[in-house]
């Protein structure tokens, strides 16, 4: 069954531990990611932008099959369907189709208008119990195609958009989505402790999980960051794999073309990078 995130996140904030949010881009993902989470007996996000629910045929089929996955494939972790950087338009097509959570993300709004925004979201969710994260700051990188730069968000921003009753906050601490670059200084730890200051007792979300050392982002949930989103290392893992297979020439083997063989090491990878991540995120055995 599908949950909302907002115990969750409630529960690892104050665990001390993170919440493994991955996207989903079809099938194969949705499987691999549920069945490492039941494997490492840990609450899971899954996710996907809007560009994904476009290419997963709407987010109606989405959301049938993950619950359709939960049902089939015996998963008894809680799971929580989230929509990533949701527009206003996108977080209601979600909330009507049945996701349990969604992102609304307003960073690149005026400052009024992300809260006025998030302000009439957030009645939604509360009553239809869902969980939603906010947004100030763009994080950088690339997502969706939008490019945006490694931003800090202003703690007294985040102060007044965490006391619109939002269930986590994603603020910008130098993250960027996306493979990061060479010379990244690391995540602005500074900014996160000022940010912490200003909100309180509201889990934080970071983005760009992916290429972040493991230490920093322990370090970071050391601080208040009770979910970490993940893209970019399960689609390199999956990447990795499928390309091994068929420089191996193992497609060219019997039937090694059939697309349930050809598939299936780099979702094999994908398990393996997402139960990694459950690992250093601590999330394991709190299901
Ligand atoms: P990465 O692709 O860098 O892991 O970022 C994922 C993310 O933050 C999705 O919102």
């Amino acid at each position: 069954m599908l949950v909302s995130a907002k115990e969750m996140v409630a529960n690892a904030y104050a665990g001390h531990y993170a919440i493994g949010a991955f996207n989903l881009n079809n099938l194969e993902w949705t499987k691999s990611v549920l069945k490492a989470a039941q494997e490492m007996n840990s609450p899971v996000i899954v996710q996907v932008s809007e560009g994904a629910g476009k290419y997963m045929a709407g987010y109606k089929t989405v959301k049938d099959i993950v619950t359709d996955v939960i049902e089939s494939q015996g998963i008894t972790v809680p799971v929580a369907l989230h929509l990533d950087h949701g527009s206003y338009e996108g977080c209601k097509k979600c909330i009507d189709a049945g996701f349990t959570s969604i992102m609304f993300d307003g960073s690149h709004l005026p400052f009024e208008e992300n809260v006025a925004k998030t302000k009439e979201l957030v009645a939604i969710c509360n009553e239809k119990g869902m969980s939603i994260e906010a947004e100030v700051g763009a994080i950088g990188g690339e997502e969706d195609g939008v490019v945006g730069t490694g931003e800090c968000a202003d703690p007294e921003e985040c102060k007044n958009i965490a006391a619109l009753g939002i269930s986590m906050l994603a603020a910008g601490i130098g993250n960027i989505h996306g493979v990061y670059p060479e010379n990244w200084p690391g995540l602005r730890f500074d900014v996160l402790e000022a940010i912490k200051a200003a909100v309180g007792a509201m889990p934080l979300v970071l983005h760009g999980g992916s290429g972040i050392p493991d230490a920093m982002v322990q370090d970071a949930i050391k601080l208040g960051v009770s979910k970490v989103n993940v893209n970019t290392e399960c689609q390199l893992a999956f990447a990795k794999a499928t390309r091994e297979y068929i420089e191996a020439g193992k497609d060219l083997q019997g039937k090694g073309f059939d697309p349930r063989k050809l598939l299936a090491p780099g979702a094999a990878a994908i398990t393996d990078m997402v139960k990694y991540k459950i690992e250093v995120f601590g999330s394991a055995n709190k299901a």
